[in-house]
């Protein structure tokens, strides 16, 4: 009986160690001044999406209803706070509203006088989506970025 543990034992870890080993081996090691680039490159490819997010947002229509910089407006929510009426506010459902807009029988308010439609109504490029996402979610998140 003892024996028959100690076999398990032994398959067991042997197993875990095929395991490590494979997971150890899809995942190199990069020399540090590569990840260090990598990392800044990552960081620059996030602020230039805020960026594109802010420029289609506040020159679009986007402004038109939610306000300057998503500051609230008569016909779209306020998007700097931290209350969210259609999503759990992450950035995966951010994007999601965004590109399916929010039709009528959806609305959180009744009273309010337009629905969204997907896209806010600008014809966007798939990327797009991710930069307003992006961009919404700054507004009420730290960004990661300095200064912000
Ligand atoms: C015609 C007015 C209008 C336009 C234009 C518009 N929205 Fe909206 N937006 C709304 C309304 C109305 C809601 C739903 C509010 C509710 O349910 O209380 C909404 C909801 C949202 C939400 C979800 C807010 C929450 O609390 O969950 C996001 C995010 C959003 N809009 C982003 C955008 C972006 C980005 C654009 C531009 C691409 C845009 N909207 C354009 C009216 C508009």
């Amino acid at each position: 009986m003892r024996r028959c543990g100690v076999v398990a034992w032994a398959v067991a870890a042997a197993i875990s160690i095929l395991f490590v080993d494979a997971a150890d081996a899809q995942q190199p090691t990069l020399p540090a001044e590569v990840s260090e680039w990598l990392e800044r490159d990552q960081a620059r490819r996030w602020a230039t999406m805020i960026a594109e997010g802010d420029s289609i947002f506040n020159s679009g229509s986007c402004a038109r209803c939610h306000g300057e910089a998503g500051s609230g407006g008569r016909n779209g929510p306020d998007l700097t706070d931290t209350t969210w009426v259609q999503s759990d506010g992450s950035l995966e459902e951010i994007r999601r509203t965004v590109f399916w807009g929010v039709r009528r029988e959806l609305l959180s308010d009744p009273a309010l006088r337009f629905e969204m439609n997907p896209g806010g109504g600008l014809d966007l490029e798939w990327n797009q989506y991710a930069s307003l996402a992006a961009y919404v979610w700054s507004l009420s998140n730290e960004t990661g970025l300095p200064g912000r």
